[in-house]
């Protein structure tokens, strides 16, 4: 048995705060501590209480007055464009086809997938990710690279080959039936594995013949307990050209709707242009809306409007979607998250927010007995926060800092900077830390 203290203050949620100042919703140790025994969290708390459970022998890591949250989840992701972020387009098709349907033809070539999983695994626990659920390209190999890099490191990692038969270059175009085996194949070798987790991964409706639609929807019904992850309702041009594919469709949302993709653990990348049907699908299914900020900022794709989700009771999260997204951190993406929400009236708090990127995240994916929060039996994924971690945060540092207004300062001017330590399944991680 490997038992080990951290020790430093300790932040976990047990519900979606209600409010600004809603107290009930959290856990907050001054003097706290997280036992962890094998990888996974034995009892987290004040410290007093927690050591008296840790056997005699138990290592003990001392992070001072730093942060220890659970690790930040990213629900929406692409492997696959690590190499294109920031590039410049007027809008997402431009972008996809300019860029994006470029880079993702390297990814036949296993060693270039393989080159890229390392960067792009380093570039998330940096940035204090330790879970995400990304899309592969269409390409088998780039599924391994994905898999066997996150396995290396021990991550809980989602991810799909992505299905698209039409709408983009030969060279990245499948058909149903490749769709269909190759997606077998993938569950086969890889769900459940160790820690990973395989999703269905129809890229968006342009890019799927009705065929292929049809064969997502007989895996989800083969595979009922994986996740299936899309995109949905982005871009304007984006949803026109999908009504033309899909004119027997009532909405977008019904296309995926009638092939039966629709459902609890479905994740709908963006879904800002929704009409009151659509949102009562969404609801019914138990489907969940991912917010990605960065990128529907960088994309001027449109403003998601939290508070009409809200209302009606839309599962949500929030996410990056590197590499339409601008940053990995999820740091950044809250505060471009708030700021999309100030545009609109509505106020995001603080608390609020860092429930959402860890156990909101995990209530989205279905995981909060495993990931998103400090309870017992969870898995020992968490990560350090420093708020003083640059010399424009430590001006703005104060002794007095409430936690509100530390975590205000975090999402506002922290980035991979702020995340001073990265613990995976119970053992240190961060990349550019000797450990
Ligand atoms: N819609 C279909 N594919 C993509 C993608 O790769 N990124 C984004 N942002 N939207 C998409
Ligand atoms: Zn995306």
């Amino acid at each position: 048995m490997i038992a080990t203290i951290l020790r430093g203050r300790t932040l976990t949620f047990t519900a979606r705060p209600q409010g600004r100042d809603d107290a009930g919703s959290y856990r907050y140790e001054e003097q706290g501590a997280i036992l962890i025994v094998d990888g996974r969290i034995a009892a987290s708390g004040r410290h007093d209480q927690v050591s008296e459970k840790a056997p005699a022998d138990a290592r003990v890591i001392d992070h001072g007055d730093k942060l220890l949250l659970p690790g930040f989840i990213d629900p929406h992701i692409h492997f696959p464009q690590v190499g294109i972020v920031a590039s410049y387009a007027a809008n997402l098709l431009e972008w996809l086809n300019t860029f994006t349907f470029v880079e993702e033809q390297r990814f036949s070539d296993a060693a270039y997938g393989a080159r890229i999983a390392e960067q792009f695994f380093d570039h998330l626990l940096r940035h204090g990710t330790t879970t995400a659920s990304a899309f592969c390209s269409v390409h088998p190999a780039s599924v391994d690279a994905y898999f066997t890099e996150a396995a290396k490191r021990n991550l809980l990692m989602i991810g799909g080959k992505v299905m698209m038969d039409r709408n983009a270059p030969e060279a990245l175009t499948d058909t149903p039936e490749k769709a269909y085996s190759e997606t077998r194949d993938a569950i086969e070798r890889w769900h459940g594995k160790g820690r990973a987790l395989v999703a269905i991964t129809p890229r968006f409706a342009i890019t799927s013949t009705p065929q292929q639609m049809e064969v997502a929807g007989t895996l989800a019904r083969e595979y009922p307990d994986l996740h299936i992850q899309t995109h949905l309702s982005e871009n304007d041009a984006e949803i026109a050209l999908t009504m033309d594919l899909y004119p027997e469709a009532r909405d977008y949302t019904d296309v995926y709707g009638r092939y039966g993709l629709l459902g609890p653990k479905t994740l709908l990348g963006h879904a800002i242009h929704l009409s009151d049907r659509e949102i009562g699908a969404i609801v019914e299914a138990g489907a969940i809306a991912v917010h990605c900020p960065t990128s529907n900022l960088f994309l001027g794709s449109g403003l998601f409007d939290l508070a009409r989700l809200d209302r009606q009771q839309v599962r949500v999260a929030i996410a990056t979607d590197i590499g339409g997204g601008t940053s990995y951190s999820m740091l950044r993406t809250l505060d471009e998250a708030y700021k999309i929400q100030q545009l609109q009236k509505n106020r995001l708090s603080p608390i609020e927010s860092f429930w959402w990127a860890t156990r909101g995240n995990a209530e989205a994916l279905g995981l909060v007995e495993r990931i998103g929060t400090l309870e017992p039996g969870s898995d020992a994924d968490i990560i350090v926060l420093d708020r003083s971690a640059t010399p424009a945060m430590a001006s703005r540092d104060r002794d007095d800092l409430s936690l509100e207004e530390e975590l205000f300062l975090l999402q506002t001017m922290g980035d991979d900077r702020a995340v001073a330590e990265v613990y995976v399944a119970g053992e240190a991680s961060h990349p550019d830390r000797a450990p």
